[in-house]
């Protein structure tokens, strides 16, 4: 089995602060990463900023600033959410950075050698927005303005000398590749676009540009600046030590397991990407995931249509954990999901405070009142008791594959049903009415104390902090959690002092009128 777990986050633009929308695809990134770890994977998750192109370029323009001052106060913005976001990310990777220049530059000259690059002139249509190159077909004309059909964004004519990358020679190989390799792309609906994308014809990409300066020099030519999309791809592999292909780095982690990425920039991931890849005989991802869109109302949340939610100020508000918990939950993964602070208060109220908090509670301060702090140490288990103990076991495989196909959604109705399970376990055996039957009494709060243990390790790549937090009623530390160990029923110390924990959820209060 491999051991090494690779996963990426796609390197966001500087060009504005972050949104919502980079928060949900990093926090569902360290879920996975999390996950992976406490599974006994050696991880690196990479996350990072895109600071190249004329896009970055004209919003440096528009506030005045050097261009790379500018790129340095934004990029600081994402990897200071890196941190309030709880992200467990081993790398953050800048465009910008000498590191990712030369190994950008190196793939370059990899592709020249292999006689995949030549020297023509582009004219077509371009969005800066996007950072991409769009055909007739994919562009309208609303009220004597072009933008592109998909994205909405403005399209402006280009006209210049510029490198093209022979994408058209590629187009057989990579349909052979999605056909032999059925799990490389997903969701499925994603992976038939892509391919019906393909089949339509691939044209030569334009992979430089000559009318501004902001990007990686082409080796070759001085007056170009290597395409920003060409550029930022190779984050994946720059920040692994590419073109040392010996490297520990680059060795262990590539190729990467997952690229996580919203369907936006699905082509440049899944067309692109790839054959940059087969041209310079360095092997492909093993899966590229995209995922739907946080909307502002019926549109997607983007900077540029300045619709934004700031995550900082939810955080603010509800906490963190709460933040993570319901995007994971409530936005199905691979779908497009909309924000209420509605339904954010129910989650809280009803999923963490309730189900989840109360459940630690009650049960703690039941064995301290009744098994004087202690995890008990004379118990038998009855049939009720194993039953719900050994489904953990049953499942616990299930659980791991559904976790390679990425089935966030799966994981998460587990513990729920789990979570409901157990506070109704509870209530059934009514230990409170066993003050006279000892051992069953033991027997009823030795179970519900091992599976609030099991449901916090399966809790912790979702809301670390109080994952880690409810653990402490054991004495567990985070490097103590272990995802295999929910397995074991008879996990918990006999005898060994247990302790209180505070509140884990604050119930919000919410006014019905
Ligand atoms: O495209 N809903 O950067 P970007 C969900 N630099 N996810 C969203 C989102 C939304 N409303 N808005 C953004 C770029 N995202 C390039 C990537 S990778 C080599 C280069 C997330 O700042 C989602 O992951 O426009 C999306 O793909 C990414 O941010 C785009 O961020
Ligand atoms: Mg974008």
């Amino acid at each position: 089995m491999d051991k090494n777990f690779y996963i990426t986050t796609p390197i966001y633009y500087p060009s504005a602060k972050p949104h919502m929308g980079h928060a949900y695809s990093s926090i569902l990134a360290d879920f996975f990463a999390r996950f992976k770890k406490i599974d006994g994977h050696n991880v690196h998750f990479l996350t990072g900023t895109d600071e190249h192109g004329l896009k970055i370029q004209r919003a440096a323009e528009n506030e005045g600033k050097d261009t790379l001052e500018f790129c340095n106060e934004l990029s600081k913005t994402f990897r200071d959410l890196s941190n309030i976001l709880n992200l467990s990310n081993t790398d953050f990777i800048r465009t910008t950075e000498k590191r990712h220049k030369i190994s950008v530059q190196n793939l370059w000259q990899e592709l020249k050698k292999n006689d995949d690059i030549y020297i023509s002139k582009y004219s077509g249509w371009y969005s800066v927005s996007d950072e991409a190159f769009y055909s007739d077909e994919e562009i309208e004309d609303i009220n004597g303005k072009k933008q592109s059909i998909i994205s909405k964004s403005a399209v402006e004519w280009m006209n210049e000398e510029s490198f093209f990358f022979r994408l058209s020679k590629w187009e057989k190989s990579l349909l052979k590749y999605y056909e032999d390799n059925p799990d490389f792309l997903s969701p499925e609906s994603r992976k038939n676009e892509v391919i019906s994308f393909v089949k339509g014809g691939l044209k030569d990409l334009s992979i430089s540009r000559k009318s501004f300066s902001w990007g990686i020099q082409v080796p070759e030519n001085k007056e170009h600046v290597i395409y920003v999309w060409l550029d930022a791809l190779t984050n994946y592999i720059s920040a692994l030590n590419y073109p040392d292909m010996k490297d520990s780095l680059f060795k262990k982690f590539w190729p990467a397991s997952v690229h996580l990425i919203g369907k936006d920039i699905l082509r440049f991931h899944a067309v692109y990407w790839p054959a940059f890849l087969l041209a310079a005989k360095i092997p492909l991802p093993k899966k590229i995931y995209s995922h739907g869109w946080i909307l502002s109302g019926e549109e997607k949340m983007s900077k540029s249509k300045g619709n934004i939610l700031d995550p900082i100020k939810i955080i603010k508000e509800y906490g963190l954990d709460p933040l993570r918990y319901y995007l994971i939950k409530e936005v199905s993964f691979g779908n497009d999901g909309s924000i209420s602070k509605e339904r954010l208060e129910d989650c809280i109220n009803s999923d963490l405070a309730n189900n989840f908090g109360n459940l630690c509670q009650r049960v703690v301060s039941f064995a301290f009142k009744n098994c004087s702090g202690e995890i008990p140490s004379q118990i038998k288990f009855l049939d009720e008791d194993l039953k719900i103990l050994e489904k953990f076991k049953t499942d616990i495989n299930l659980i791991r594959k559904k976790i390679d196909k990425l089935d966030v959604n799966y994981y998460i109705n587990y513990i729920v049903d789990r979570l409901f399970e157990a506070n109704k376990y509870f209530n059934d055996q009514e230990p409170w009415k066993k003050k006279d039957d000892i051992l069953r009494l033991n027997s009823i709060v030795y179970t519900s104390l091992e599976i609030i243990r099991k449901i916090c390790i399966m809790l912790f790549p979702i809301i670390p902090d109080s994952s880690i937090k409810a653990l402490k009623i054991f004495g567990m530390n985070e490097s103590d959690i272990n995802f295999s160990s929910i397995e074991d029923h008879m996990k918990l110390d006999f005898g060994k002092k247990i302790n209180q924990i505070n509140i884990l959820f604050k119930k919000i209060e919410k006014n019905n009128d």
